[in-house]
C-alpha cells in the first residue's frame, strides 16, 4: 500500500493478530473482542486505512492489505505491551472504567509508556492522513492520540469513539493522571460514547476538572467545540441473518444439540475470559438450580465459550483459575453417566461456529457486571429470525437499554439470577416470539453501518450533531 489516505481508523489492535505457532512459524488469526467485531465490516465497504498494533511484540511489519483493508501495523516492543498495553490500558483504565469491579494499578512506569505508545500512534496516524482527512480513533489504549494528532495536524477532522464505560465522576477522580486524558480526549472534534450516561458523566468532568462551560452537547473551549454524543455501538445484522439460513450452519446447530446430548434447555455464554463479563455469576446460579432441585438431571445444559484474552494481567490469570475450579465443581456434583451439566471451553471459534452455538441455544446468558454495549447478546437476537429463544441480559450493559425485551438480570443477585433462567427457560413460544420480534427490529434498524454512519455524518458537521439518538 502507498500514499495516503482520506479516512483513517486508529485502533491499538489490527482486524488481525499475528500468532506465532509452537513451531515459530507465524500465522495471522481475527483480533479478538468487540471492537474488532464492529469496526471491520465498516471498514470493508470503505476505502480507507487501519493503523494499529499487529499483536507481536518486537515485530517491525511493512503496510500490507487483508480483506479488502490497507492495514498499517504499529510495532510496539516486549516492554511497551508490558507497561502500556497490559500495564496503563488493561490494569488501570479498564477495572477504573468498569465500575472499579477489580482493583486499578496506578503506576507512574506504566503512564509514561501509555504517553509514548500514544504519541507512536498520533505520529503514524499524522503520516498516513491525506490533506484535511477524516481520522477516527478508537477506544480507551488511545484516549491522548486525539490531543497529540491535533498538535501535529490541525488540518484533519479527529473522532474518537470510546467503546467502554465512561465511568462517573467520583470514580474518574481517583486518576491521578485525569487532567491529561481529558485533556488529550478534548483534542477530537466529536467524542462519541456508548450511551447518554457516559456522553453526560464526561462534560460534566470537562467542566469539573478544567471549568469548561457547556450547553447540550457542545464544550466550549477557547478556540473551538467539541460535540460529545450517544452512538449506540451494534453488529452486522443482515450478515448473520443470512448466514444462520445457510443449510450447513442449520445442520451444524442441529448437530450441536446432538453432541450435547439432546437436553431439553441448551444454555450458551459466549464472552472473553473477562471478570467483568460475570461468568462466575451465572454459573453459580446455573450450579444452584441444580442443588436445589429445580432443574432435573439431564434436563439443561450450560455451553460456555471463554476466548483467551490478556492471560499476562494478574486478575485474568485469577479468573481463569476461579472459572475452571467453578466448572469442575459443578459437573463433579451433579454429573452423570451420560450427562454433563456444564460445557466449558478456552477457546476462540470462526463466526460459522459461533453462529450455529447462536442457533443451536435456547437461552443465551449475558451476565456482565459493567459492559459498554455487549455485542454477544445483538449477535444471539440477529440469529433468531425462528424467534425463539430468550435473552438472559445484565441490567449493567448498554445493551440492556435497548433490550428491553430481554429477561433482565441483576448478576449481583443470584436469586434473581436463577428466577430470570427458569422464567427463560419455561416461556411459551408465543412469548419468546413476542419478545424476540421487538429485539430484532431494534437491532436490524440500528446496525453496525447505521452506528457508522450516524458517527461520520456528526464528525463532518459536528454542529448539527445535537440530536441524540433515543433507545427503544
Ligand atoms: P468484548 O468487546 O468485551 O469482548 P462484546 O460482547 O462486545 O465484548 O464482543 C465480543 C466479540 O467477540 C463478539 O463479536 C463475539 O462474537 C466475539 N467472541 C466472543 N467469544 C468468542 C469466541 N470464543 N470465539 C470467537 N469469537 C468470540
Ligand atoms: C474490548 C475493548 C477493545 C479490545 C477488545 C479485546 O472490546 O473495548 O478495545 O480490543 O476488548 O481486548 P484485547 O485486549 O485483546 O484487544
Amino acid at each position: 500500500m502507498t500514499g495516503r489516505s482520506s479516512f483513517l481508523i486508529v485502533a491499538n489492535r489490527l482486524p488481525v493478530d499475528r500468532t506465532i505457532e509452537p513451531d515459530g512459524t507465524a500465522s495471522w488469526r481475527r483480533s479478538p473482542g468487540g471492537l474488532v467485531t464492529a469496526i471491520a465490516p465498516v471498514m470493508q465497504r470503505r476505502h480507507g486505512a487501519w493503523a494499529g498494533w499487529h499483536g507481536a511484540p518486537d515485530e517491525k511489519l511493512e503496510p500490507f492489505q487483508q480483506d479488502g483493508m490497507n492495514l498499517i501495523p504499529i510495532p510496539l516492543s516486549a516492554r511497551e505491551v508490558e507497561l502500556y498495553y497490559e500495564g496503563f490500558s488493561n490494569a488501570t483504565l479498564w477495572p477504573l472504567y468498569h465500575d472499579v469491579v477489580a482493583t486499578p494499578v496506578f503506576d507512574r512506569q506504566m503512564w509514561e509508556a501509555y504517553q509514548s505508545v500514544n504519541q507512536r500512534f498520533a505520529e503514524a496516524a499524522a503520516e498516513a492522513a491525506e490533506e484535511g482527512a477524516v481520522v477516527w480513533v478508537q477506544d480507551y489504549q488511545l484516549q491522548l492520540v486525539p490531543a497529540m494528532l491535533r498538535r501535529l495536524r490541525p488540518d484533519l477532522r479527529i473522532g474518537f469513539f470510546l467503546h467502554i464505560p465512561f465511568p462517573p465522576t467520583e470514580l474518574f477522580w481517583r486518576l491521578p493522571w485525569r487532567k491529561d486524558i481529558v485533556e488529550g480526549l478534548l483534542g477530537a472534534d466529536l467524542v462519541g460514547f456508548q450511551l447518554p450516561g457516559g456522553a453526560s458523566n464526561f462534560r460534566r468532568l470537562c467542566r469539573r476538572l478544567l471549568g469548561l462551560p457547556y450547553k447540550g452537547n457542545e464544550i466550549f473551549l477557547d478556540d473551538r467545540i467539541v460535540t460529545t454524543q450517544a452512538f449506540p455501538i451494534s453488529v452486522d445484522f443482515a450478515h448473520l441473518d443470512a448466514l444462520v439460513r445457510e443449510p450447513h450452519i442449520v445442520a451444524r446447530a442441529k448437530e450441536i444439540r446432538i453432541e450435547l446430548g439432546e437436553p431439553e434447555h441448551v444454555l450458551l455464554g459466549v464472552d472473553r475470559l473477562d471478570y467483568t463479563k460475570g461468568i462466575g455469576q451465572r454459573l453459580e446460579g446455573f450450579g444452584e438450580l441444580l442443588k436445589d432441585g429445580r432443574l432435573r438431571p439431564g434436563e439443561a445444559v450450560f455451553v460456555q465459550i471463554a476466548t483467551p484474552s490478556r492471560e499476562r494481567v494478574d486478575e485474568y490469570r485469577k479468573l481463569r483459575d476461579d472459572i475452571e475450579l467453578q466448572v469442575g465443581r459443578i459437573n463433579g456434583e451433579h454429573a452423570q453417566l451420560g450427562y454433563q451439566p456444564i460445557w466449558y471451553f478456552h477457546q476462540s471459534y470462526n463466526q460459522e461456529e459461533l453462529a450455529a452455538l447462536y442457533l443451536a441455544a435456547d437461552v443465551m446468558v449475558v451476565t456482565p457486571l459493567r459492559d459498554g454495549m455487549n455485542l454477544v447478546a445483538k449477535e444471539y437476537i440477529s440469529c433468531h429470525h425462528d424467534l425463539q429463544g430468550a435473552l438472559v441480559l445484565s441490567e449493567f450493559t448498554g445493551a440492556a437499554d435497548e433490550l428491553r425485551q430481554s429477561y433482565l438480570v441483576n448478576p449481583y443477585d443470584v436469586e434473581d439470577i436463577k428466577r430470570q433462567l427458569l422464567n427463560a427457560m419455561r416461556a411459551t413460544p408465543h412469548e419468546l416470539a413476542r419478545r424476540m420480534r421487538t429485539m430484532r427490529r431494534r437491532v436490524a434498524t440500528y446496525d453496525v453501518d447505521r452506528w457508522a454512519n450516524e458517527f461520520l455524518t456528526a464528525l463532518e458537521s459536528p454542529a448539527s450533531a445535537t440530536s441524540t439518538r433515543r433507545s427503544a
